[in-house]
This record gives structure tokens, sequence and C-alpha cells, in this order.
């Protein structure tokens, strides 16, 4: 039994925020967005916005492309570190609006690797035939928990989400072939927001002031981290499917920097025209990072059948996997 996907989509807020706009925030400049990050422009949730308004359009795009039912779906995961409300889970929110009354439906925190470990759990399902169908969305609204007054912070994350709809298939040779995934709870560090959760909770006064209830992150010392783990996952991943890079058509890695992703490339000898890369127009929406460049992939028409897919993720855990998929 195999897992395939047989719908995706993506959605992101209307309101973008250019480079020329965070100069006038913060203490930046064009130049180095552009020359440490690649980045151009991001989108922006507006008020009132929260990260199920996304994930459901991005489910309800899936599901049309599929041409599946919310009905049909058997189970909802959604892979988010910032939810609409600590509870209940977003997943929920979405099976709500969705009208998908015959799913069971949750939230987990892998951050950036959120839609490559979701891969793993889904065609863990999809396989035993536990799920036949599965809607499987990366979401993030992270711009509500940046520090505006953090430059090397502020400047790097996006919002939006997207989401696959997988289906069991008989086919073996098709769909998700392989996945790995890890972690190292000793680097939890090295990305975390230390407020708002139960440690220090949202109603604890002292918090703001504390400047906890932010994204903390130890830029240079991920990155390094981020482009040994990737190369290494994307190795295994691809052993375990049994192929080779020269079998690859895309590269599709977390879009967390342009130097990364050149850099992951290059350690893994893809030329550059097989690395997608979107970073310049959304910067870094964590979880739906992946699966949004998985969509502009698909709906431009650039995934041919057969083709093989190489995902690779890094982020908050830390965590990180890959994903070998035949389209
Ligand atoms: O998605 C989860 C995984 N996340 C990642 O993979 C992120 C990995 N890290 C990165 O992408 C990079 O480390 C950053 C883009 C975050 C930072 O780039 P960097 O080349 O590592 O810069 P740095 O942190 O070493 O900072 C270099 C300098 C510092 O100034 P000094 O101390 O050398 O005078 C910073 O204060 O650049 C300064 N700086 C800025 N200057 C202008 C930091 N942010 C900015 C900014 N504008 N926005």
């Amino acid at each position: 039994m195999g897992a395939r996907i047989l719908g995706t989509g993506h959605a992101v807020p209307d309101r973008v925020l250019t480079n020329a706009d965070l100069e006038e925030i913060v203490e930046t400049t064009d130049e180095w967005i552009t020359t440490r990050t690649g980045m151009k422009e991001r989108h922006v949730a507006a008020e009132g916005q929260a990260t199920s308004d996304f994930a459901t359009e991005a489910a309800r795009r899936a599901l049309d492309m599929a041409g599946v039912e919310a009905a049909e779906l058997d189970m909802i995961l959604c892979g988010t570190v910032s939810p609409d409300m600590l509870f209940p889970a977003t997943a929920c929110l979405v099976q709500q609006n969705l009208g998908a009354g015959n799913a069971f439906a949750f939230d987990f925190s892998a951050g950036c690797s959120g839609f490559v470990y979701g891969l793993d759990i889904a065609s863990q399902y999809l396989r035993t035939g536990a799920a036949r169908k599965v809607l499987l969305i990366g979401a993030e609204t992270l711009t509500r928990f940046v520090d505006w007054t953090d430059r090397s912070t502020c400047v790097l994350f996006g919002d939006g989400a997207a989401a696959v709809v997988l289906g069991a298939s008989d086919d073996a040779e098709r769909g998700v072939l392989a996945t790995c995934v890890h972690s190292d709870g000793a680097l939890w560090d090295a990305i975390h927001m230390p407020g708002g959760g139960s440690r220090r909770p949202a109603n604890d006064p002292e918090i703001i002031g504390e400047g906890l209830p932010f994204i903390k992150m130890q830029g240079n010392t991920t990155f390094k981290t981020a482009v040994r783990a990737l190369a290494g996952v994307s190795n295994e991943a691809l052993d375990k499917a049994g192929l080779q890079y020269s079998d690859v058509r895309w590269l599709i890695p977390h879009q967390a920097n342009q130097r990364i992703i050149e850099a992951v490339g290059q350690r893994l000898a893809i030329d550059g025209e097989r690395v997608y890369s979107n970073v310049a127009r959304f910067g870094n929406t964590s979880a739906a990072s992946i699966p949004i460049a998985l969509d502009e992939l698909n709906r431009d028409g650039q995934i041919e059948p057969g083709d093989v897919l190489l995902m690779s993720a890094f982020g908050a855990g830390l965590t990180w996997g890959a994903a070998v998929i035949r389209w």
C-alpha cells in the first residue's frame, strides 16, 4: 500500500511587507536583507486574521484539485507553531470550517520541519490502512510572534498556509517513497519562544516587559547546524528510497535563507535549476514553506508524472527531516 498526493493548495494573506517597508520599522537595509537571506518581501496577516483562516483556504484548494469531498477525509493534521490559540487544535477549527465531520484532527509542533514530519505521520496511517484520505496542512502566522524591534528576526518571517490531500494507493512505486525524521532537544533554545506557554503564561503581566512572548533565534548556530542536517538527512532519505541525486527532478528545501538553500544544493551536487526557491517572495513561512513551494511547482505544471521530489526541512526543536516522493 502506498500514499499518493492527490491535490495541493496554498493561501497567503494579501498584505505584502517589502524590505523597503522594513527599513521604516527597524535599522536595516534592503541590501543587508537581500544579501544575507535572499528575501525581498513576505506576506503578513491583517488584524483579525489567524492561522486557521489561511489553513482552511489552502485546504479547500487542495481538496478541489484532488476532487475529494471534505466528508471523505479520515484525518486532518496541521503542523504549526503559531496556532489560533493554545487549544483546541487549529486542525479542529479547519475541520469545522470544511465540514469534515468524519475525520479526526490534531496539531503537532515540529517547527519548520512540520510538513516533512506530517508526511511521515500521514504515510504510516495510509500504508497500514488506518486512513484512506488525509489532509495535511502546514500553516503559520509567525509575524504575530516576532519582536518588531529585533532586526535579527523580524525581517525573516512571513505568514501563510499550504495543504495536500493524500490518499492510500495500491501502487507502492509512486507517492511517498521514504521519510526520515530526527530531533535533538539538547538544542531547544536555538529557536524558541519562551513566553505564552505554561512556564511563563500569557497572563503573567511581566512577560511582555521581559520580551518573552517573541521568537528568539541564534541565527548563526542555526545556520551552520541547518546546512549539515539538511544535507545529511537528504542523503539518508534518498538512500532509503534506493535513489541517486541524478534521479531527483526537484529539491524542495525549507525556505529559511537563500544561502542555506544554495549551500545544501551544492553539498548534494544538485544543480541550481533543480533546486526550488521562493524565499524572495514569501520569507520563512516555517511549516508552510515546503508545501507552498510544492503547490507553486504543481500549479505551474513543473512536475511531471514520475518525477522524483526530495524535500528537506529544519527547524525549532531542533527538528529535521526529509521526504522522497515519486509524483
Ligand atoms: O526556519 C528555521 C531555521 N532558521 C534558519 O535556518 C535561520 C538560519 N540563520 C540565518 O538565516 C542567518 O543566520 C540570519 C539571516 C538570521 C543572520 O545572518 P548572519 O549572516 O548569520 O548574520 P549575523 O547574525 O551573524 O549578524 C551579522 C551582523 C550583526 O552585526 P555585527 O554584530 O556584526 O555588527 C547583526 O547585528 O548583521 C547585523 N544584523 C543586521 N543588520 C542589518 C542582523 N540583522 C540585521 C538586519 N539588518 N536585519
